[in-house]
């Protein structure tokens, strides 16, 4: 989604500008620029599309200047072309304004802004915000000291915003400063050796900056080539001590592989051997063990991929430690959630820690919480590979993925990690609940043959997949079928291939088919059969056969046997316990995914519309 850098210092700002745009690109943008300041200019150039063509523009037109805005933008108000991207400017072309989140309220603004012979220039929502601050500077002006001019309108201008936003301000009247303010929309401030930054996410940080300070809600940071200020929601200069930064935490490197999802798929096999460790463990972290105790029931919420992970983690939680459990999804959980009762979990999902719907759901939750049990911290977790984000922040309990950076925007290892952190957190409650019955065993025994099962199926899924795909470069649509605690995973695989590859995929649970989906089968819609031994085997089996008869190419994901002949192509995966076997079955829905896309030639880790952190409702 929409990215924010911003700098001042004794270097040129449009390069580090550029270089930090470079390290949002994988969160997902369809426009981009920059605006920076010399003693009586503003400079701004935007264009349309990716960053390339930003680049060319200011080799034609360059800019100068040490302090400047920097932005990617993910079109929500208004299409992705120049005109809209950021930076915005008020009339006079001397404040200019970079921002993300959106502003609920832009259209009054605007109406009244207009009324007052404002003329507009763009249809975005944070157009509403230039024009503020430039009439608050109006207002302010001679009233207070030069130096805190800028702050004080932009504090101004904000008291008149509704919505969520993160925004970096400069105005050429002061062009040694920029004003930056965070309301429920991530904001860094980082601080480097004679340069000072800010960022809406730590990687543009890393490498020029030594050590940062996550801004808080209502929050303001005024920059200058001296240092950083910061300012509490009601105006009072606060103090914070600065968390170094380790550039090696953020840096994202291809390696040998063709893009950052195939790498990330392969690093699963690192992420599954951590995730054993822990949770084969006989004591838990301790965080956890405290937010286990007593639980009755559990509630998860989370979107997209996350959710997947969450269906997998209510399928173990009911199985192997009999907590009844609920997914919700975080967009509609918040605005009906169900009654909350007594001794209830309730679990955040999502690899960026970011993502507003599930922030919201969160939110709303930590306070029914403290309103039923008082005096008690919130029963509740988060999951999450980003432990500086706002849920890293914000939730009394975290269990922090470890997964390292995830470039592409379609989630692979994180996903593996979430699920992982289910298999932890449901052994360690079936263990506190003293449930030794032999699926804990079994899943116990099953989870510590994973790895190197793992790494044999990331060794031979990967041609697998690659030489099938060419098979569906014309394919319009594909159905997913899983069973049981494989259901999700088809609900996974689906999602994967619409993702990247564009590909029209629908996952259902097998037994569902004959209920409606069935009628779209023919020869031209394949169908992907998830089929591990267990409880429900021969049933899918069934199903597939079901499918086969209206003509549908069958692939199966299950162990090589007897059984398994009637698909027509067979990516196998070795016969593990049916409860461990979504961590394996995950793979080739990867794998299938990325080289289709790969195969058609995508963007694979920059998807169309996709945003790696979605933080807008
Ligand atoms: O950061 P989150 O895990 O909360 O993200 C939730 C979804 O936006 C995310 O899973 C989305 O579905 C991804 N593009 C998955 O590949």
């Amino acid at each position: 989604m929409c990215g924010i850098v911003a700098t001042i210092g004794f270097r040129e700002a449009a390069p580090l500008l550029l270089q930090g745009l470079q390290h949002l690109e994988y969160r997902g943008y369809d426009s981009s620029g920059l605006a920076t300041l010399t003693s009586n200019q503003l400079h701004c150039c935007k264009a349309e599309g990716k960053l390339a063509h930003l680049w060319e523009k200011l080799e034609k037109t360059p800019v100068a200047g040490c302090c400047g805005i920097g932005h990617t933008r993910w079109a929500t108000h208004g299409k992705p072309d120049a005109r809209n991207a950021h930076p915005q400017l008020d009339e006079a072309n001397q404040v200019a304004v970079v921002q993300n989140g959106i502003i609920e309220n832009h259209r009054l603004l605007r109406q009244r802004l207009e009324q007052q012979g404002v003329h507009f220039r763009s249809d975005t929502d944070t157009e509403v915000i230039p024009h503020l601050v430039a009439q608050a500077l109006k207002d302010l002006g001679g009233t207070v000291p030069p130096t805190s001019l800028l702050r004080l309108a932009v504090a101004q201008a904000v008291q008149q915003l509704q919505g969520a936003y993160a925004l970096a301000v400069i105005w050429l009247g002061q062009p040694k400063e920029l004003v930056v303010v965070r309301y429920r929309a991530p904001l860094v401030v980082g601080l480097g050796e004679g340069q000072f930054f800010c960022a809406s996410d730590t990687p543009p940080l890393a490498g020029v900056a030594s050590s940062i300070v996550s801004l808080e809600d209502g929050e303001m940071a005024r920059l200058t080539p001296l240092g950083v200020e910061l300012f509490d929601e009601s105006g009072q200069r606060t103090q914070r001590t600065p968390q170094p930064l380790r550039g090696g935490d953020y840096t994202a490197d291809k390696r040998q592989f063709r893009h950052f999802m195939l790498k990330e798929i392969h690093e699963q096999a690192d992420v599954a051997a951590a995730w054993v460790e822990r949770c084969l463990e006989t004591t838990a972290e301790e965080s956890l063990t405290t937010v286990l105790r007593n639980v009755e029931r559990v509630q998860i919420l989370a979107c997209g991929t996350s959710r997947h992970a969450a269906l997998v983690g209510a399928h173990l939680l009911e199985q192997l430690a009999g907590i009844p459990s609920s997914v919700h999804y975080a967009s509609e959980f918040r605005y009906a959630p169900p009654p909350l009762l007594p001794h209830t979990l309730t679990i955040g999902v999502t690899q960026s820690g970011e993502t507003a719907d599930t922030m919201a759901a969160l939110t709303i939750e930590m306070e029914r919480h403290r309103a039923l049990e008082p005096g008690t911290p919130p029963r509740l977790l988060g999951i999450t590979n980003r432990i500086d984000s706002s849920l890293g922040r914000q939730a009394p309990h975290i269990l922090d993925l470890k997964a390292g950076v995830e470039t592409g925007v379609a989630a692979t290892k994180t996903f593996l990690g979430q699920m992982l952190a289910f298999y932890a957190i449901a052994l360690h409650l079936a263990s506190q609940r003293h449930e030794a019955s032999a699926q804990v065993r079994a899943c116990r025994e099953a989870l510590a043959q994973l790895p190197e099962q793992l790494s044999q199926v990331l060794r031979t899924m990967d041609q697998c997949c690659a030489d099938l795909a060419h098979r569906f470069a014309e394919t319009r649509s594909m159905i997913y079928l899983g069973r049981g605690i494989n259901y999700p995973i088809a609900l996974e695989g689906a999602l994967k291939l619409k993702e990247i590859s564009y590909i029209h995929a629908e996952g259902y649970p097998a037994g569902e088919m004959k209920h409606g989906p069935i009628a779209l089968l023919d020869q031209h819609v394949p169908v992907v059969s998830i089929a591990m031994p267990g409880p429900v085997f021969e049933k899918v089996l069934s199903n597939a056969q079901e499918a086969k008869a209206r003509d549908a190419r069958l692939i199966g994901i299950g162990p090589v046997c007897g059984d398994t002949e009637i698909f027509d192509v067979l990516l196998p995966i070795p016969p593990v316990h049916e409860l461990v076997s979504p961590l394996l079955t995950t793979v080739p829905m990867q794998l299938l995914a990325y080289h289709v896309a790969a195969h058609r030639g995508l963007d694979v880790d920059q998807p169309r519309n996709l945003a790696k952190s979605v933080t807008v409702e």
